[in-house]
């Protein structure tokens, strides 16, 4: 299969995004931090977009329910993952965090407990704190199958005023794929104690290895009807800045109490690059993403074998899926920030570990989505911060 473009990508050209990624830090630092991805546009996006803009279609977009976007949501969870989704129980939003803010204000009261498993993408974090939630961390283990649940300190973690359990599936940052197993396991414990799950699944298209993502709320009846699912094409194509994503409701009643929490207009409403984009993506953009999927996957191998030779103090359990490498620092001695260290003697941009949660200071995550040529100068950098 051709590569698109993945591997020759020119850095002075990415230099010159706008992006969170690439206009954050001065021109002698190399990013590799945000979750963002350095490979071009897939095509059929970029012709969609273009044409789009041949048209000066830039007005107000029409209303979510009519764009088309949540039948493509619901023929893409059919056809890739065998889940059954009616359009009429998806919701267009502009964001994915925008809909764990909404479904913490909607599912559950202030003071109730949210649980996160830790690490855990920031967001989530700040998301249950906002809100006036009472976070509730159970911290993922290192298991044979890398980072696992630990089912036993989560039983133990639900007091009665649990209410939700925020469920990150590919997780970011462990690049962790959860197993049927797995799943049917949480499932029993959500249903046991009645809680409501916030499902974010935005990974859910970059998993390696022939692994394939099971959406919780496919679990059967019972599990969906207490299952609010976020998604979007933000992630898998890289079109994140364009503002759009869906929701997932279970049962009626969840998205009766979604919808009560905040009238359309505060929540914003997607824009019309998205609308265009996201429908692309979805619907003439596997292609490409198979290949861009192949591309991360061959990074993952390289990185792997790179770590391992040339710095065997640092411990990383390979992700099954996502582009993020969550890298255990611990080992190396030293003291404070691992990711501050690299920035500052290698000048390459990493996340900072102790953002994911608390006891995770000596670790940091480094986002692979890139050319291997690049991937190679962020090895090289973090080699001279030794
Ligand atoms: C697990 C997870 N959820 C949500 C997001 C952000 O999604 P959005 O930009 O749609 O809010 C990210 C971005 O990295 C993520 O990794």
């Amino acid at each position: 299969m051709p590569q698109a473009g993945f591997d020759t990508l020119d850095i002075e050209i990415l230099r010159k995004r706008k992006s969170e990624k690439w206009h954050t830090y001065p021109a002698d630092i190399l990013p590799a931090w945000v979750a963002e991805m350095d490979f071009p546009l897939a095509p059929p996006i970029q012709e969609t977009l273009q044409e789009a803009l041949e048209k000066w279609d830039t007005g107000y977009p029409i209303s979510p329910d009519k764009t088309g976007i949540r039948e493509a949501f619901a023929d893409r969870m059919g056809e890739r993952f065998g889940w059954a989704v009616d359009p009429g129980d998806v919701t267009v939003l502009s964001e994915v965090v925008q809909g764990l803010y909404l479904a913490l204000g909607s599912l559950t009261e202030p003071g109730e407990g949210a649980i996160v498993q830790t690490p855990i993408y920031p967001p989530f974090l700040d998301a249950v704190e906002k809100t006036g939630r009472q976070l509730v961390e159970n911290r993922l283990i290192r298991g044979s199958d890398g980072w696992e649940i630990d089912f036993e300190s989560l039983e133990a973690a639900i007091a009665p005023n649990t209410r939700a359990f925020l469920l990150c599936n590919p997780h970011n940052p462990s690049g962790r794929v959860l197993t049927r197993q797995e799943l049917e396991r949480l499932a029993e414990i959500v249903l046991a104690h009645d809680l409501v799950v916030v499902a974010d699944e935005i990974h859910s298209d970059l998993t390696f290895d022939g692994r394939v993502h099971i959406p919780f709320g496919s679990l059967g009846p019972e599990v969906a009807a207490r299952t609010l699912t976020l998604n979007s094409a933000s992630k898998s194509f890289n079109i994140a800045g364009l503002r759009c994503s869906v929701a997932h409701f279970g049962s009626p009643a969840l998205r009766k109490r979604f919808d009560s929490q905040l009238p359309q207009h505060i929540r914003g409403g997607m824009g019309m690059s998205g609308l265009y984009a996201t429908i692309s993506a979805w619907r003439e953009g596997q292609e490409w993403l198979d290949q861009a999927v192949a591309y991360l996957e061959g990074n993952r191998n390289f990185l792997t074998r790179e770590l391992a030779e040339r710095f065997p103090k640092i411990s990383w359990a390979p992700c099954q899926g996502t582009y993020l490498a969550w890298l255990d620092c611990g080992e190396l001695g030293w003291q404070g920030s691992p990711t501050r260290r690299f920035l500052e003697r290698g000048k390459v941009a990493l996340s900072e570990g102790g953002n994911f949660g608390s006891g995770f200071e000596q670790f940091t995550r480094l986002n692979f989505a890139t050319s291997r040529e690049i991937l190679a100068s962020v090895l090289d950098r973090m080699e001279k911060a030794l």
